[in-house]
């Protein structure tokens, strides 16, 4: 039988996922900071009937190296600023923002999410991410970043609290009755009184119960402790790209761990990230590949590789072998795969920054016609590598309105996606049950 797939729409940069997408010939980044420009994104999506528009986001400026300025970062708009206004221009779509739980408080991220869940009837939902760089805790009072091991335990802490603070009000607690001048029910409140490790806040808090009872929550992080909080808290995962066996045996090992924590293993979906390079012909699609690959400055290769390999290679050619130091760590940022530092450990992979940059690049993209990019979708969801994937475009707007030119239609005809949208949340779309409230007794 085939499996309905489910989408996400991912906007890492406004110009694309590609460090350099907004160079291609079609990008416009001086729309980046519009309405217009996030309007066509959302709207396309839509058309697509993908489930999520799903925001990517960071709380600094891509500042460690020169050229990180000088051609990489990117200007964000405030993803949850964002989605309120595209809440809007949209109908159907999930909204999905990134959210750090190491640079917020609960009682912030309880109320934006339920506000949006609230004006879009049910279409909000949160990527939990824990942050990574040394760079976004100097814009929050500290020199480094919080120990890996205590970003989760506060992660799963700030959700719980976040819970909690959803479950302050019963779903009919409102009558609003001019004739006795009640408006709310009293006895239809808890005050969460949260007093953790890491939060202590009162509540209750100042909205009524969001319409999805708790906004999905899909979680990012990829370690073996970001595995866990997803288990036991999460209702999707947000992956990377892996080779096909290495991505089953991560969605095995997940849906075992849902399982162990006593949830249900199918309404907890996995979607890794898919990068499609997709054309009328294939070597169309070969072709601005090679355009998007060759878009990237020689000093931005150098210290991409640089920053992620956490070796500075600054000031040298792109061209020229350097020796990778193993004992380099950059295990506080993540414990996910660094697929780049793990290749030049075991001696696996090219000496140059060009060669580890090159190599990256095609190790993460899905180039070809709509029917190839649409055989590796159904074979990764068919043999339990994924339940759907986040979709990532490499340069915006071009390579999503090209998926849903080209892609969407052979999805639908293979029975893959729907052909539109059925009424109901995000949630329901996603086959999730919404959550019961929980009072302690
Ligand atoms: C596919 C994917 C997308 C991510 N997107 C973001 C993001 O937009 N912003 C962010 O701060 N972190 C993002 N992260 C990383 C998280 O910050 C994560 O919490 C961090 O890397 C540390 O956790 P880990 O060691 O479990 O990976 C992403 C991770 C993955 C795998």
């Amino acid at each position: 039988m085939t499996r309905r797939i489910h989408l996400g729409a991912f906007a890492f940069h406004p110009g694309g996922a590609h460090v350099t997408g907004w160079r291609h010939e079609t990008a416009r980044p001086d729309r980046h900071l519009t309405i217009g420009h996030y309007k066509h994104f959302a709207q396309t999506a839509e058309r697509g009937v993908f489930d999520t528009i799903f925001l990517a986001d960071g709380l600094y400026f891509w500042d460690r190296h020169p050229s990180g300025v000088d051609h990489y970062g990117q200007l964000r708009l405030e993803p949850l600023t964002l989605l309120s206004a595209l809440a809007v221009h949209t109908s159907h779509i999930g909204l999905a923002a990134t959210i750090s739980t190491t640079y917020n408080e609960p009682y912030h991220v309880a109320r934006s999410l339920a506000s949006l869940d609230h004006l879009s009837r049910g279409r909000a939902a949160w990527n939990l991410v824990t942050s990574r760089y040394d760079e976004e805790a100097r814009n929050f009072g500290g020199d480094h970043h919080l120990d890996h091991s205590r970003r989760y335990e506060r992660g799963e802490e700030f959700v719980r609290t976040v819970e909690e603070l959803w479950d302050s009000w019963d779903d009919d607690a409102f009558p609003a009755d001019r004739q006795s001048g009640i408006f709310a029910d009293r006895s239809r409140l808890h005050t969460a009184d949260h007093r953790g490790e890491f939060f202590r806040v009162r509540g209750p808090l100042n909205i009524a119960r969001p319409p999805q009872g708790y906004p999905v929550q899909f979680q990012a992080g990829g370690s073996p402790a970001g595995q866990q909080l997803a288990a036991r808290t999460a209702d999707a995962v947000f992956a990377g790209y892996r080779p096909l066996a290495e991505a089953q045996a991560f969605y095995a090992g997940l849906k075992q761990q849902v399982e162990d924590a006593g949830r249900d293993p199918e309404a907890f979906h996995i979607l890794p990230t898919l990068q499609p390079v997709v054309g009328s012909t294939r070597s169309e699609a070969e072709d601005l590949a090679e355009q998007l690959l060759a878009s990237t400055p020689d000093a931005l290769i150098v210290e991409d590789v640089s920053h992620s390999i956490g070796q500075d290679l600054t000031g040298r050619s792109a061209d020229e072998p350097f020796e990778f130091e193993p004992d380099t760590d950059t295990s506080n940022e993540s414990r996910s795969p660094n697929r780049r530092a793990d290749a030049l450990r075991t001696g696996d992979h090219p000496a140059t920054p060009r060669q580890v940059y090159a190599r990256s690049f095609r190790e993460g993209i899905v180039v070809g016609t709509a029917a190839e990019v649409a055989d590796t979708i159904e074979e990764r969801v068919e043999t339990r590598a994924a339940d759907g994937f986040i979709v990532q475009s490499l340069t915006l707007p071009y390579s999503l309105d090209r998926f849903v030119e080209l892609v969407t239609p052979e999805l639908q005809r293979r029975g893959l996606t729907p052909e539109s949208y059925a009424p109901g949340t995000l949630r329901d779309r996603l086959g999730l049950e919404r959550p019961a409230r929980v009072v302690p007794a």
